[in-house]
C-alpha cells in the first residue's frame, strides 16, 4: 500500500516579498506534491512564514508597527503570492502560533530531560549603542576560513562554514557600523555532540543527495559544536519556559513550524497528528529546502527530532539557488524579481515551465536566462505544444466540433502513452528537466505527423474530408495526453485544456482512454508568444 505522504517547503521569513528565486524552491516542491497527489497518494503540503527574529523585529520598529501586525500583513502578501505561482499548499500557517508555542517548548523540554541542553556563560557580540545583542546575520566580516569578505555572523556563503560571530575577521555591526563589544551572558546550548552517532547512521542511509553528504563529512571532521538556542532580549520569539528574559532563537522553533503547521491542518481536517510525527511512524515526510539551510535540516533538525522522541525526515531534497542572466539577483541590475512584479508582465506558469524545465535532482545553482527563457516558452509551449491543437482543432468546426469514432495514428497516440511510466518516474526522482525534454519530444514527433499528412490539403479533396477528422482526432487526443503530462507543471492550462475538450479533472490515468465520438467546445488560443517587450519591462 501506498504510504501516507508529507511534503514541505522552506518557511519563507515574514519580513519581505516573495520573489522568483523563493519560487524556485516553491515551484519545484509544488510539481512533486501535485505529480503525489495526481498518482492518487494521500499527500499534504504544508508551509509557514517564519515569523520570528531579530530582522523582523527591527523591521516592525522601523515601520512602527507591532511584530504582530506586520507578519500579518506579509502573511496576506505570502499567500496571495502563493496563489498567484499556482503553489498549492494545503495549509499555510505561521511559526508565531499556538500550535509551534506548543511543540517548541514539548521538543524542548524532553531534551532537557534527556540531558541535551546545557548552560553556559559566554561572551557574545554586543552593540553599545543600540543596546542590544547582536544576532549573527547583524554582524560582518570576514570568513575564518576562505577569507571570503562582507560574511554573515553565523556561516559563510562562500564556503558554507558555520562558526561564532566573534571568529569573524573585522567584525561590525550592521546596525550602528560601530565595532561590537564582547559581554559575557549566559545562553543555553543544545549538545549536539551527544547526537554524533544517530547522526552519522542517519545522514548515510539514502536520505540525502551525494553533494550534501560530502558536505556533512566535512561538517563531520570539522566537529560537532553545541548549538546556541537562546537569545536575550530584547527579541521577537518565544520565551524559554523557566527563564527570564531568554528567548528561543528562531532557528529552534522555524523547523519546528513544519509540525505546527500540519498540527494547524490536522485540527481543522481531523486527521491523526501523531500518525505521521511519532517515532517510528509508517508514513513519510519530505523537506524541500535550499542548499544555504542544509546544516539546519540535515544535523540539528533531525538531532531535536530524534532527542525528543520524533520521527525523522524521510529524505531532505536540497537545491541551488537561482541566477539571473548568470548573475545573483541584483536590485541595481534590475533583477531582483518580486513574484508581484513578475505577474505583471508575464504569466506565473511560464516561470513555472522554465524551471520545470531546468530543474534536476542536483543542488546546482540554476540560471533563468531572459533570451533563453523567452526562447524556451515560444519554441516549446507555443510552437510545439499548444501548435498541435491551433494546427487541427479549426476542421472540427466542419465535423459539429465532436471528434470522430476512429484514429487515423493510432501509433502514434500509443507511443505517447506508452512514456507514461518513464515521465513519471522522472517527476518522482525530481528530474523535471528530463521529464519535459520527452515531453516536448513527443510533440515533435507529432508536429511532424501532421506536417506529413497535411490536412489542409485534404480538406480539399472530398474523398479524404474523413480522413482529416481522424487526423484531427488523433492529434487531440495526443495533445490532451501531453498536456496530462505537463499538468503538475502547468496546471491552469490543464484546466483551459479540460474546458476545452470538455472533460472533467483529470489525472495520469486519463492518458491511457482515448476520446472518440466527443463533443469537443470551440478552440480558444490557451496561451500567448512572450515578447522581449515584455522582458524589458520586467527588468526595467
Ligand atoms: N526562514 C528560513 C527557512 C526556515 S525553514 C524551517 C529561510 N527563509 S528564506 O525566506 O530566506 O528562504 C526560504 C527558502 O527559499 C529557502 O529554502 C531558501 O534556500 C530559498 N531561496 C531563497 N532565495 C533563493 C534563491 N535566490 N534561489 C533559490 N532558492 C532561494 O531561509
Ligand atoms: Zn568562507
Amino acid at each position: 500500500m501506498d504510504k501516507k505522504i508529507l511534503i514541505t517547503a522552506a518557511l519563507p521569513y515574514a519580513n519581505g516579498p516573495i520573489h522568483i528565486g523563493h519560487l524556485l524552491e516553491y515551484t519545484q516542491a509544488d510539481i512533486w506534491a501535485r505529480v503525489q497527489k495526481l498518482l492518487g497518494k494521500t499527500c499534504y503540503f504544508v508551509c509557514a512564514n517564519d515569523a520570528h527574529g531579530t530582522p523582523i523585529m527591527l523591521s516592525a520598529r522601523k515601520q512602527k508597527i507591532s511584530e504582530q501586525d506586520l507578519i500579518d500583513k506579509i502573511k496576506k502578501e505570502h499567500i496571495r503570492d502563493f496563489n498567484d505561482f499556482l503553489i498549492r499548499f494545503d495549509n499555510f500557517h505561521s511559526t508565531h502560533s499556538d500550535e509551534n508555542k506548543y511543540y517548541a517548548e514539548d521538543i524542548y523540554h524532553k531534551l532537557q530531560k534527556k540531558g541535551l541542553i546545557k548552560n553556559k556563560n559566554i561572551l557574545q557580540a554586543y552593540d553599545e549603542k543600540e543596546q542590544m545583542f547582536l544576532p549573527d546575520r547583524f554582524i560582518k566580516g570576514t570568513c575564518p576560513k576562505c577569507k571570503a569578505q562582507e560574511q554573515y555572523g553565523d556561516s559563510c556563503e562562500k564556503c558554507g562554514t558555520t562558526y561564532d560571530p566573534c571568529d569573524l575577521v573585522d567584525a561590525r555591526s550592521v546596525l550602528s557600523n560601530t565595532k561590537p563589544i564582547l559581554k559575557e551572558s549566559k545562553h543555553l546550548f543544545f549538545d549536539l555532540s551527544q547526537k554524533q552517532d544517530m547522526l552519522k547512521k542517519w545522514t548515510q542511509e539514502g536520505r540525502l543527495q551525494n553533494e550534501i553528504k560530502n558536505k556533512i563529512k566535512e561538517w563531520f571532521d570539522g566537529g560537532l559544536k553545541d548549538w546556541d538556542i537562546s537569545r536575550d532580549a530584547p527579541y521577537w520569539g518565544f520565551k524559554i519556559p523557566n527563564t527570564d528574559n531568554k528567548y528561543f532563537y528562531v532557528w529552534l522553533d522555524a523547523p519546528i513550524g513544519y509540525m505546527a503547521s500540519f498540527k494547524n491542518l490536522c485540527d481543522k481536517k481531523n486527521l491523526d497528528f501523531e500518525e505521521f510525527w511519532q517515532k517510528n511512524s509508517k508514513t513519510e515526510l519530505y523537506h524541500f529546502i535550499g542548499k544555504d539551510i542544509a546544516y539546519f535540516h540535515t544535523l540539528f533538525w533531525p538531532a531535536m527530532l530524534d532527542g525528543a522522541d520524533y520521527r525523522t525526515p524521510t529524505k531532505v531534497f536540497c537545491h541551488g539557488f537561482l541566477t539571473i542572466n548568470g548573475e545573483k539577483m541584483s536590485k541595481s541590475r534590475g533583477t531582483f524579481i518580486k513574484a508581484q512584479d513578475f505577474i505583471k508582465h508575464i504569466s506565473p506558469e511560464y516561470l513555472r515551465y522554465y524551471f520545470a524545465a531546468k530543474l534536476q535532482d542536483s543542488v546546482e545553482d540554476i540560471d533563468l536566462n531572459l533570451d533563453d527563457f523567452r526562447f524556451r516558452i515560444n519554441s516549446d509551449l507555443i510552437g510545439k505544444l499548444i501548435n498541435i491543437a491551433s494546427r487541427t482543432a479549426g476542421f472540427l468546426k466542419k465535423f459539429d466540433l465532436t471528434l470522430s469514432g476512429v484514429l487515423d495514428n493510432e501509433k502514434l497516440l500509443q507511443i505517447c502513452q506508452n512514456k507514461k511510466d518513464d515521465i513519471l518516474q522522472n517527476y518522482q526522482n525530481r528530474r523535471y528537466a528530463t521529464a519535459i525534454r520527452k515531453i516536448i519530444k513527443l510533440a515533435d514527433l507529432t508536429n511532424q505527423y501532421i506536417s506529413e499528412v497535411e490536412p489542409w490539403n485534404l480538406i480539399k479533396d472530398d474523398k479524404s474530408v474523413a480522413r482529416v477528422h481522424n487526423i484531427c482526432t488523433t492529434c487531440l487526443n495526443i495533445f490532451n495526453i501531453l498536456v496530462i503530462y505537463l499538468s503538475p507543471v502547468m496546471p491552469a492550462l490543464a484546466d483551459k485544456n479540460e474546458q476545452f475538450l470538455n472533460l472533467k479533472p483529470q489525472n495520469f490515468n486519463d492518458t491511457d482512454g482515448v476520446l472518440l465520438n466527443h463533443k469537443i467546445n470551440k478552440f480558444r488560443p490557451m496561451l500567448q508568444r512572450v515578447e522581449q517587450e515584455q522582458i524589458n519591462k520586467l527588468i526595467g
